[in-house]
């Protein structure tokens, strides 16, 4: 993989700016468990049932459910190398922009600046009767968790049929089209509009490099085949030599 990470070092070095689109995959090393991937979450659960908007309204203990224990420990969960070179590499300079669609909260741990969490977060939790904000872990106890109001609890995430929060949505299509580089790191690229942003990177003229285990994303200029916590770090230490 030699060539092709010195490649891609020096692309980001003469190709700014670079951005970087993540999904669960980067987060794989840190514990919490991907989507799609072998002994991926929505292998056990239906995420039509357990991460829709439309049951959440019917039955919010199913959500609760499969969400409840990442916030109640939110604090022991750490961001691994991967997340941590990404951080680096803004601090160099030469990353300008992290889109994630993870809800973990991993890359702002790390000490990544400009992060767009397009999915949302785990870290609020908002009460869907009177709004009040709670912080993870800092939810009362109850399954659902209900606000002192009374109202049932709602991590500020994007469930299935919801739509995803404007704002981050016009930061995310901004970043893709000016980037010169996008590196896609775990992610299947099988969720929209996620999946659209290496697409709009490329018809802006980027060089659109795919990070993961396995080929998931169809069109990658480059594929640094490898985990995400491995990968990174040697793709850093290269730019850091040419640079
Ligand atoms: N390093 C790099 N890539 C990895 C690693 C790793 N250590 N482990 C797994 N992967 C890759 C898998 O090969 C797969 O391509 O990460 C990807 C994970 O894919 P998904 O589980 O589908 O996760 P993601 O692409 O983030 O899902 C997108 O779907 O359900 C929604 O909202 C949810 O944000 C999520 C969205």
């Amino acid at each position: 993989m030699g060539s092709i990470c010195e490649a891609v070092a020096e692309l980001i070095l003469r190709q700014q700016p670079c951005v970087a689109l993540t999904g669960a995959g980067i987060s794989a090393e840190s514990g919490i468990p991907t989507f799609r991937s072998k002994g991926g979450l929505w292998e056990k659960f239906d995420p039509t049932v357990y991460a829709s908007i439309d049951v959440f309204r019917q039955d919010p203990s199913k959500y609760w459910s499969i969400r409840g224990e990442f916030i109640r420990n939110y604090d022991a969960y750490q961001p691994n190398s991967g997340h941590r070179a990404l951080a680096e590499l803004e601090r160099m300079g030469l990353l300008r922009h992290v889109i994630t669609q993870n809800i973990d909260g991993l890359h702002r741990k790390a000490g990544s600046q400009n992060v767009t969490e397009i999915h949302g977060s785990l870290r609020e939790i908002l009460c869907t009767g009177c709004g009040r904000e709670y912080q993870a872990p800092h939810i009362p106890e109850g399954m659902p968790p209900r606000c002192a109001c009374g109202g049932v609890l709602k991590p500020n995430t994007v469930l299935f049929g919801e739509s995803l929060p404007p704002h981050a949505l016009e930061t995310a299509w901004r970043e893709s089209g000016a980037s010169g580089v996008m590196l896609v790191i775990g992610t299947s690229a099988m969720v929209q509009p996620a999946a659209s942003l290496p697409f709009i990177a490329r018809e802006h003229g980027a060089a659109v490099v795919e990070v993961n285990i396995e080929k998931a994303f169809s069109n990658a200029d480059y594929f640094l085949e490898g985990r995400a916590g491995t990968v990174l770090p040697e793709l850093v230490s290269e730019v850091r030599k040419k640079s």
